[in-house]
């Protein structure tokens, strides 16, 4: 089934470190190294390296039926429900172990994204593919709504974690309209897990999804934040289609929540001292429609930084389901499609600043901004240009 957009927060930085002060050091000083071999290849136009970050979908199937979600919503039109078939797919680790080990082949690659179409704490063989990425030194994060997670043996896995919980509602009435959770106790089972994570001094990131049920808790989320204490919070604002526009903010809400809300909310963040992407939030912002992404001014540098692979084996250029590469199988490896035709007539599609339906609610919208800010201040103008399309001096 093809889908919509999917923003999983991060091309980048992990959490807690079992490894050494000299072992991330020396990681550090590599991740340096090939951030410029990066660039270089950005402005050729020819990535020399892997992706730096490659998602991975295990499974499809989820425990829980967030209103926004894209593949599970009680707001999805029938024609786009997903079939139980579907929904029981994951991916198997021998599949998993291969095509990573393919990815980490072609150099370059320093993060693991577990998630899915669904919640990847449905893949019994989650703990085992956190082992398996550990084991080659690259940080994992794991997007999940927490519900299920055997946090004790996540824990437990030799290297760097973050997570990157969905948490999109900070009371019992929000939580439950966001997620019209099948049982009752779904909160106090959220809230039960961010107290262990609190007693171990893990520090999670907060996802906050904003639609109609929950906007107005959006200074509570920064306090949320708090009680729990996190890396930072990401907010986003649902990108909505196929039905689940039902959820949607109103104009007047979208400009009570950028021109009232926000600013509370950050003032409350500085107060707390609270770290979040509110500013990028904002930007998102936008009374009418639903677009979310102003691209065209920022462009698209993922086919150099990101892939994503689902649980058929598809590879994709990233979250945008409209951008696939090709499948994936014993005899199609991804650094072959990598460095394929296909993947080079993307980039250089993007580059002339051409995009894709749903690129207007693009999920990596802010790893997009922050790749042009780093890019500005390093080319010419020209140069910059040249890598998006952008506007004429
Ligand atoms: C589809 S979920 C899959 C992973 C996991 N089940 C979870 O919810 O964290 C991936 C991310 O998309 C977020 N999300 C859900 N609905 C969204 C929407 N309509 N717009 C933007 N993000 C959304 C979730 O909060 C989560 O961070
Ligand atoms: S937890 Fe994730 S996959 Fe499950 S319904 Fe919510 S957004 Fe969708
Ligand atoms: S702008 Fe790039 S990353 Fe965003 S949806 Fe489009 S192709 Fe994907």
């Amino acid at each position: 089934m093809s889908a919509v957009i999917d923003d999983d927060g991060a091309t980048g930085e992990a959490g807690v470190a079992h490894p050494s002060a000299s072992e991330q050091r020396a990681r550090r000083k590599r991740l340096k190294q090939e951030r410029h071999q990066r660039i270089a290849s950005m402005v050729r136009g020819r990535p020399e390296l892997g992706p730096d970050t490659v998602h991975f979908d295990i499974a499809n199937a989820c425990n829980t039926r967030c209103t926004t979600c894209w593949h599970h919503s009680p707001f999805l039109a029938p024609e786009h429900r997903p079939s139980g078939a579907w929904k029981r797919q994951r991916l198997a680790f021998s599949d998993y172990a291969r095509i990573l080990d393919e990815v980490a082949s072609l150099g370059g690659l320093a993060h693991v994204i577990l998630s899915g179409m669904g919640d990847p704490t449905l893949n019994p063989e989650l703990v085992a593919m956190v082992r398996h990425a550990h084991g080659h030194g690259l940080s994992v994060t794991i997007i999940t709504n927490l519900l299920r997670a055997d946090l004790d043996a996540l824990l437990a896995s030799p290297g760097e974690l973050d997570l990157l919980t969905s948490i999109c509602g900070v009371t019992p009435k929000s939580w439950q309209d966001f997620h019209a959770h099948p049982r009752p106790d779904g909160w106090q089972v959220l809230t039960k897990q961010l107290e262990q994570l609190r007693a171990v001094g893990f520090r999670p990131k907060h996802v906050q999804v904003i639609n109609n049920a929950n906007a107005h808790e959006l200074v509570e989320m920064v306090e949320f934040a708090a009680e729990y204490p996190v890396k930072r919070v990401n907010f986003k604002l649902a990108s909505l289609a196929r039905g689940t526009e039902a959820v949607a903010l109103s104009a007047h809400e979208k400009q009570h929540l950028r021109d009232e809300l926000v600013p509370a909310a950050m003032a409350a963040a500085e107060r707390l001292g609270v770290d979040t992407d509110l500013s990028a939030f904002a930007r998102q912002i936008h009374p009418d429609g639903h677009a979310t992404s102003p691209i065209a001014e920022v462009g698209c540098f993922m086919g150099y930084v990101y892939c994503r692979v689902t649980v058929e084996q598809e590879l994709l250029y990233c979250c945008n389901t409209q951008v696939s590469i090709g499948q994936l199988g014993p005899d199609v490896s991804a650094s072959e499609l990598w460095r394929g035709s296909r993947y080079a007539s993307i980039r250089s599609t993007l580059r002339r600043g051409a995009y894709f339906k749903g690129c207007t609610q693009c999920g990596k919208f802010k790893q997009n901004v922050k790749w042009h800010e780093r890019l500005s201040e390093l080319l010419e103008p020209g140069v910059m240009r040249s890598l998006y399309g952008g506007p004429p001096a």
